[in-house]
């Protein structure tokens, strides 16, 4: 593997999530892997979560670590091309990331979209320059429109909490006070049209998904017809993608309680975090024994070690 920034750079998903419950289960194994190799860990936006899992993961495999705040460290980059620089912006990303590709065997970008250019963003004109400038393999550790080491992260949580082979997993919208990307909902949606899942999406009208990302997945309006018999639920917000990056009004309730979950098949609460209580989810769920929130973001690791390990098998 020289790229992960979709489902689509897997070739074998069950293998994959058969990986990272065996490094999960033995996380030195392959510790000679990494040895004198070193990841970048290059961050255009703040992170707790795939920061911290994503550099245990490495360290696992014996791999050096480097991690660059760009946004706050580093020179203020130029993004565009044929531009006289006499703005703000001091170095292109065509010297930056050739540069780092110099210091680093593997290197993962986080680059979150703006949100106010659809067809920029959903290019992934940033991530894909640095991919073509840095000339190394590249794992995304967010892009604008994609989530995938979170969404491997959430499709291994499943896989090791489910109770029937063909679970029913329901992405569900939920309230936010700022327009946020829809790079988690569509990465999850396109992992679980590919996964042996009973999959169902349900929000608000304005809230649809790009289609691209949601062949194969049952889509309603209907929160409550959407979580019967459910056993797992995924919440969380996005803006919309038509009109882009705006909040159309909803009027209805969608904030997840405990009396939401009596129709579901006893169902595991799942969230991505960072999770805003009492707006996004409710106390009572997410202190309660169905959130799996925080295994969730444990298994962070050992899906980050499964695509470095596969990385580093083809250097
Ligand atoms: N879920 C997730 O990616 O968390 P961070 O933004 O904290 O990395």
């Amino acid at each position: 593997m020289k790229l992960f920034s979709s489902v689509n750079d897997v070739t074998d998903l069950d293998a994959l999530v058969a990986q990272a419950l065996q490094l999960k289960a033995d996380p030195f194994a392959h510790q000679y892997l990494g040895k004198n190799k070193t990841l970048a860990l290059v961050f255009m936006n703040p992170s707790l979560r795939t920061r911290m899992s994503t550099q245990k993961a490495a360290r696992n495999l014996g791999m050096d670590v480097m991690v660059l705040n760009v946004d706050k460290e580093g020179w203020a980059l130029e993004l565009r091309d044929n531009v006289i620089m006499n703005g703000t912006t001091v170095e292109h990303i065509r010297e930056a990331a050739g540069v780092m590709g110099e210091y680093a065997d593997i290197i993962g970008l986080r680059a979150f979209p703006g949100l106010k250019d659809r067809d920029e963003d959903y290019t992934e004109m940033i991530f894909n320059k640095f991919v073509q400038f840095c000339g190394k393999p590249v794992v995304s550790l967010e892009s604008a429109t994609r989530h995938p080491l979170q969404s491997l992260a959430d499709l291994v949580t499943i896989t090791e909490l489910k109770i029937r082979s063909r679970p029913k997993v329901v992405l569900t919208w939920a309230p936010h006070v700022k327009p946020l990307p829809q790079a988690v909902p569509n990465s999850f949606a396109e992992w679980m049209c590919k996964a042996d899942v009973d999959f169902v999406i349900a929000q608000p009208k304005g809230y649809e998904l790009s289609t691209k990302f949601t062949q194969g997945a049952t889509i309603t309006y209907n929160q409550q017809e959407a979580l019967a018999d459910a056993d797992f639920i995924y919440v969380k917000n996005w803006s919309a993608y038509e009109p882009y990056g705006k909040m159309p009004e909803v009027t209805e309730d969608w904030l997840l309680k405990n009396d939401s979950l009596k129709i579901t098949n006893n169902a595991k609460v799942m969230h991505c975090l960072p999770v805003r209580r009492n707006l996004e989810l409710s106390d009572e769920i997410l202190d309660g024994p169905h959130s799996v929130v925080v295994h969730e973001a444990g298994n962070r690791v050992w899906a980050a070690q499964a695509v470095l390990k596969q990385m580093l098998e083809n250097l």
